[in-house]
């Protein structure tokens, strides 16, 4: 019976830029036509317009310069709008949740560069004023282009997590310094808080130092839904620990499916956690037309947006090689690669394992960030949600933008309603915060 299915959970996943997450994307006829991307009535419009669809949140992707890897450079990303330019993303919470009431926000946000004490502050500022609707995607900068802007030097991988364990066990303690019935407001005694219910934090860690109170009251979900897209093996533990939603990228139902268990079995196995307890959302690229040659034909056009240069400055961007300096041919299989370890094997894994050139990798993953790809009918895309779903365990999608605000209009117009239909799709929010909405079956 269609009801007793998992139903699929969506977000529409953007940076605050001018190209996302399709190389190319700008040139697009039908890109931003009679919209600035730089200015509110954009980012206002493509919320109303998911919160039409039920989304559960936009999520905004960051980072935090531009790379400068390829050619040792960052020309040919400022040249091809290479995800440059790309604006700070927790500026647009308060604008895209005062033109909405149910649609969250997912603000990807470093660990590397500002401490723990202020993440808290602004996040929590941040759940209050959307009530409780911020999710946080915890990274920990990955480019060395980043750390280059910020005049640091770059640890390695293991570093980072380490550090960003430490992190978190501080950002804990700060969001329950208040307790919930902290705030007495009598007007008659002059008492505002009780400071009883108020703990001061004495934190001294390895890589942190934090002594006072939290300055923020508890906000309406206590914490932003911890979110994570760590795939390295101490990633995943990471993700298994902290996250209450995971954001991976798998190019065929095979790879999810052993994500979706390896991930599970680490939630029971090592941390103690039920199965299913974290939700699995997987990133798709859909291509909606109104035949399958339409959108064919949709989907030619997009890839023809794709410059080589680009492609090739964005791969050595997440991946941390200089692509300029392997031959196009080359196979990528056996490149160690410093960058975003489960975003590489998105590609290695892009023709079901068989060897895969610099040149094809580097345009298969301009195309929507190393996302399966799915062109068709509402319908033929309907079926590829309740397979990945069913088979890979999907819990829902990250959708990754082709042209906007066009590409979440046409999905919200068509594609939802025959998810509804199959009874795959809430017909309306089952709750008030995000995490109520995104946590929901
Ligand atoms: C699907 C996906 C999306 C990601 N988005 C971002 C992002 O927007 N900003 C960022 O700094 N890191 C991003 N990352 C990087 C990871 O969060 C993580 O810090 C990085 O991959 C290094 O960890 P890993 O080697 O365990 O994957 C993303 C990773 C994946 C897999």
């Amino acid at each position: 019976m269609a009801s007793q299915k998992k139903q699929a959970h969506l977000l529409g996943f953007i940076q605050h830029g001018v190209n996302s997450h399709a190389t190319g994307m700008w040139r697009h006829p039908k890109d931003k036509v009679n919209w600035d991307w730089s200015r509110p009535p954009y980012w206002q419009h493509m919320a109303r317009t998911m919160e039409r669809g039920l989304f559960d949140a936009m999520f905004i992707a960051d980072e935090l310069a531009p790379y400068n890897n390829y050619e040792k450079s960052s020309d040919a990303c400022v040249k091809y709008a290479v995800q440059c330019p790309t604006h700070e993303p927790s500026t647009l919470v308060p604008i895209i949740t005062t033109a909405t009431k149910h649609l969250g926000v997912g603000v990807t946000l470093s660990t590397a560069f500002e401490h723990p004490y202020s993440m808290v502050r602004r996040l929590s500022s941040l759940d209050h004023l959307s009530d409780g609707r911020i999710a946080w995607n915890i990274v920990s900068s990955y480019s060395k282009s980043e750390w280059d802007a910020y005049g640091a030097e770059m640890s390695d991988r293991g570093h980072r997590y380490e550090r960003m364990e430490e992190y978190m066990e501080l950002c804990y303690q700060l969001w329950d310094s208040w307790a919930p019935d902290a705030i007495i407001a009598d007007k008659d005694s002059g008492i505002f808080a009780d400071p009883a219910k108020v703990k001061e934090i004495n934190f001294e860690g390895e890589f942190f130092r934090s002594k006072g109170r939290s300055f923020c009251y508890r906000s309406p979900q206590g914490r932003p839904v911890l979110w994570q897209a760590g795939s390295s093996d101490r990633g995943r533990d990471f993700a298994a620990k902290h996250a209450e939603a995971i954001f991976a990228v798998h190019p065929n139902v095979d790879r999810m499916r052993q994500y979706s268990d390896d991930l599970n079995q680490r939630l029971v196995k090592t941390f103690n956690r039920p199965p299913g307890s974290v939700k699995l959302i997987y990133g798709l690229q859909c291509i909606v037309g109104e035949s399958r040659a339409h959108a064919q034909e949709k989907y030619e056009q997009i890839r023809a947006n794709i410059p080589l240069e680009g492609a090739l400055a964005w791969i050595s961007g997440h991946f941390g090689p200089d692509f300029s300096t392997y031959d196009l041919d080359e196979y990528v299989q056996n490149i160690e690669i410093p960058g975003i370890q489960g975003l590489f094997e998105s590609i290695i894994y892009a023709k079901g394992g068989d060897p895969i050139t610099v040149k094809e990798a580097a345009l298969y993953y301009a195309m929507g960030m190393g996302m399966p790809i799915t062109v068709g009918t509402a319908s033929d895309i309907a079926d590829t949600l309740e397979y990945y779903m069913d088979e890979g365990g999907a819990d829902g999608f990250m959708l990754v933008a082709t042209y906007t605000p066009g590409c979440f209009e046409e999905f919200v117009d068509l594609v939802v309603p025959e998810l509804q239909r199959r009874g795959r799709y809430r017909t309306t929010y089952p709750g008030t915060t995000l995490r109520e909405n995104l946590l929901a079956d």
